[in-house]
């Protein structure tokens, strides 16, 4: 099975990418990861992706298609994958379907994290990352140690007020259009109401997800996040 995540950022789509992972046994692709982890290395895709994500622009869709490439025909997407933030524009949505078609697949599921921007906004100010992993935390300072592989807790650089305000304003323009290209492609957009404990939000899109199987309608109590 393969499931888009969408929602704006701080919506929770990589800690429920996690979750998801780990309860549907199927792999976690997460563009942005994918992308800090070439930069970490210092490839000509990390480099070139830079200057954007600092600034919380979106980095250019033929680097993204690139990478969905890679990771879709490799062998450990074989039974399915999570893509995490990975379809945040009408062109990617449309190569990725263009792409999965050409070797017989096809998206399954679009899961919709939905959160208001007062939320999202304390959510990302006072977020920190491992440095090597990537899990985020809440509530733990800069320099902290991961609980899950001891690295170090960081603050990203696009996680600074101004940059938040741009990634927002980016999901209005760029991104919350891909919700009506999937609708409009008879893909039903399963919207679940992400602003509630984690464990409850993971509840709700497995229950979506499963509801969705059955034929029933859409999770979630749905409260309207940036750009819906
Ligand atoms: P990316 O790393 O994907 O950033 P994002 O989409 O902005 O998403 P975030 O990671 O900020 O948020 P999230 O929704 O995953 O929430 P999280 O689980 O961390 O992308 C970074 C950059 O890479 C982009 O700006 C762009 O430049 C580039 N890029 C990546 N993909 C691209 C693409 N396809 N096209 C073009 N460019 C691309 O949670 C946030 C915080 O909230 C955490 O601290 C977490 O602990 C907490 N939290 C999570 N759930 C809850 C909850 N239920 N209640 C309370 N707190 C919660």
């Amino acid at each position: 099975m393969i499931i888009v995540l969408l929602g704006p950022p701080g919506a929770g789509k990589g800690t429920q990418a996690d979750l998801l992972s780990a309860r549907l046994g199927l792999p976690k692709i997460a563009t942005g990861d994918v992308l800090r982890a070439a930069l970490r290395d210092g490839t000509k895709r990390g480099l070139e992706a830079k200057a954007y994500m600092d600034r919380g622009d979106l980095v250019p869709d033929s680097v993204i298609l690139g990478i969905l490439q890679d990771v879709m025909t490799s062998p450990a997407a074989k039974k399915g994958a999570i893509l995490d933030g990975a379809v945040r524009t009408v062109p990617q949505a449309e190569g990725l379907a263009t792409m999965l078609k050409q070797i017989g697949r096809k998206v399954d599921k679009v899961l919709l994290f939905d959160v208001d921007d007062e939320e999202l906004v304390k959510r990302l100010s006072t977020r920190t990352v491992c440095e090597g992993c990537q899990t985020p935390y809440m509530g733990r300072e800069p320099g902290s140690v991961c609980e899950k592989c001891g690295g170090r807790l960081v603050r990203r650089k696009d996680d600074e007020p101004e940059a938040i305000r741009n990634r927002l304003d980016v999901y209005r323009r760029q991104t919350a259009p891909v919700i009506g290209w999937y609708g409009n492609n008879k893909m039903k957009v399963l919207r679940i109401d992400a602003d509630a404990p984690v464990d409850t939000v993971t509840s709700r899109a497995l229950n979506a997800l499963g509801s969705e199987g059955r034929g029933k309608a859409e999770a979630g109590s749905g409260k309207r996040s940036a750009g819906k």
